[in-house]
């Protein structure tokens, strides 16, 4: 599944007459559509040169958490971590901030510009333990496309 899109990610990446937003909106779209497991998909960036996350372009369920303080909640964390953060279960997370009672599971990978964490793709599932490291490596690749377009 995730070779059948990574050339897909890379025709959204290459349309140029859109706009880096546009087609961050067009990736979580594909993303959310065609993985089963994939129930919300988002993208935060680092607010200005402010210690906190905010939301950009997403797809799935409005949240109420469009902006998380860094080390906050699984995102927080991850963007004073830099390494990717799996969660299998979000119940056994102290750190985490729900946005919908349906999510099981999340998943988040920070996006790097420059050797720097300038943000993260966030996914969250309603099915418990999904993500493998098949998930990583094709959520590394999206996050290495769109620093392209930044
Ligand atoms: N669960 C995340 C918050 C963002 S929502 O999943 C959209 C967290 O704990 O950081």
């Amino acid at each position: 599944m995730f070779d059948a899109l990574r050339p897909a990610i890379k025709g959204i990446i290459s349309q140029e007459e859109k706009s880096a937003e546009e087609r961050m909106q067009a990736i979580c779209d594909l993303l959310k559509e065609t993985v089963p497991h994939y129930d919300w998909v988002g993208f935060y960036f680092r607010d200005g040169e402010k210690e906190q996350l905010k939301l950009g372009a997403y797809a799935g369920a409005p949240t109420d958490h469009t902006i998380i303080p860094f080390g906050k909640g699984i995102c927080g964390q991850v963007a004073v971590s830099n390494q990717n953060f799996v969660v299998p279960d979000v119940s056994a997370q102290d750190n985490y901030i729900a946005c919908s009672l349906t999510v099981k599971s999340e998943i988040v990978v920070p996006l790097f510009v420059d050797g720097k964490n300038i943000g993260q793709i966030d996914i969250d599932s309603n099915v418990p333990d999904p993500f493998t490291k098949e998930d990583e490596r094709f959520l590394e690749f999206i996050n290495q496309e769109v620093a392209n377009i930044l």
